[in-house]
Parts: structure tokens; sequence; C-alpha cells
């Protein structure tokens, strides 16, 4: 197991921010890489269409026979986790839970959480904070322009600003001091929304929490990648790989050499 792939998909690019949380804290690990950017955005979608596309990625991870699949989607996470659980046989974890964690540890009474319109009405932060630490007060609210935005490529914009503006200030208003950012599109418009919202509201982004928990498995399970020779990465893409890639680029602030299309 120690020489395989960890497996991570999301609906496009935004999972690169886990993919770079994955890589710093493991540079040896290889990772196998899928944006579904054919289906993409998983946010708008119902939650049988989203656990369908979960599964088929996960399917094409498996064929890459990875040793662990981290969904770095919240849409995904909060709908098909449980689905990918109990149908693979390797351990699958998703992003939700690890960023609900972040979230309560401290002392903060009031958190915002924000996510695409899938996330928000599952609920699911709600439910895993509420069950992390009941009584907490939290606000939520979906924020459907950030993804097509982030997708552009637009992250510091006059337009981007406006949106976030428009989306932050009431739950600023409203007094959170946390805001968790359920998306991973999202912790690339962190500086931004800082500067819109102030940086007195704790920005979470569930990309560290979830690389803590994926080494942990893989140390537990005696799983890490134990050769001294590091072997590159595979980025997959559903559609436009070119497009991936560019933006891919701007998310990571370096090259990536090559993407490759697979269609299901
Ligand atoms: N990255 C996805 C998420 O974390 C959002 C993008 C989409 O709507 O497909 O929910």
């Amino acid at each position: 197991m120690n020489q395989k792939a960890i497996g991570v998909f999301d609906s496009g690019i935004g999972g690169l921010t886990v993919y770079q949380a994955l890589k710093d804290k493991m540079p040896d690990e290889k990772v196998v890489y899928l944006g579904d950017t054919a289906r993409l955005p998983y946010g708008t979608k119902s939650a049988e269409t989203i656990i369908r596309y979960s599964e088929e990625n996960a399917a094409f991870l498996m064929g890459k026979k990875v040793k662990i699949i981290v969904i770095a989607c919240n849409s995904s996470s909060s709908y098909a986790l449980p689905h990918l659980q109990n149908k693979l046989d390797i351990p699958v974890i998703g992003v939700i839970n690890p960023g609900a964690e972040a979230a309560v540890r401290g002392g903060a009474q009031k958190i915002g959480i924000i996510g695409t319109t899938a996330t928000i009405n599952s609920r699911a932060y709600e439910k895993t904070i509420t069950r992390l630490k009941p009584g907490l007060k939290i606000v939520s609210r979906d924020c459907p322009l950030f993804v097509p935005l982030v997708e552009e490529g637009w992250l510091d914009h006059p337009v981007t600003r406006l949106v976030i503006g428009e989306y932050l200030l009431p739950l600023k208003n409203q007094g959170i001091e946390k805001l968790v950012l359920g998306c991973t599109h999202y912790p690339v418009l962190k500086k931004v929304i800082s500067e819109v919202i102030g940086a007195g509201i704790e920005l979470i982004d569930s990309a560290q929490t979830t690389t803590e928990n994926v080494f942990s498995i893989l140390t537990e399970l005696d799983w890490l990648r134990n050769s001294g020779k590091r072997s590159a990465d595979e980025f997959y893409a559903t559609d436009f790989p070119e497009r991936f890639q560019k933006i891919g680029e701007i998310f990571l602030k370096r090259k990536i050499v090559k993407v490759q299309a697979i269609s299901f």
C-alpha cells in the first residue's frame, strides 16, 4: 500500500486547495487528482446526481489503485461520503468533519458557514458542529456566485469584492466570530474575503484539518510512502484540460506539467 497514490476528486479546480495542503504536509506522497470539470458545478445539483457523479469519480480513482480517497468537495462530502465509505474497501474522507472540528476549536460562540447551495441545504456543517459542540449559534448562507468567479480566475477583481460584500457583510453584521469556508473553491478568495469583512473574523479552511486526518490515517495504517524516490502527480479533467491547467496554475502559483482528459 505504501507506494500507492492518494486519490483526490473535486468537481473542478477548487480541490487543488486540498491537494496543495496534502503536498505541503506529505511532499513524498503521489497524488492522483480528478476534476470533474464537464459536470461542474455540483453545488446546484440534487443529492442523487451528486452521489452518482461522486461514485463515478471514486470508481475512476479506484481504477488508479489509490490507497485512500479524499473527497475535496464540500457538496460531494455533504451527500456522498457515507455511500462511498460503505461501498469502498479503502478509507474515504470528506472535508466537512475536519472543517467542523476546526470551527468548534477555541471559544467562539457564533459561527458563520458559507458554501454552495447544495452544501448549505444539506445542513451537514450545522449538524456536525452541533454534534461536536451543542449550543453554538450558527448562521449560514449559500454563495452561488463564488464558484464561477473563481473558475473564471477573478480572484482579486472589483466584481468579486462587490459580490463578497453583498453575501458576507450581513453575516458580519450578525456578529459571527468565525467563518467556515464550506467550499473548496473559497480558500483562494481568503485574502480578499478578509479585506472585505475585516481581519477580526477568523476564516476556517478545511484543507489543513483534512490533511491532518489523512496523515493520521496513513500513519496509523503504516501506509505512508516510504521510498525516497518521488513520482509525478497525475491530473485528470473530464473536460477542457487546458483550462484546468491554466486556472490551476493560478491557484497553485506554479506549473502543472500535464492534465489528461478523461470521460466516463
Ligand atoms: N468545490 C465544490 C465544493 O466544495 C464547489 C464547486 C461546485 O459547485 O461544483 O462544494
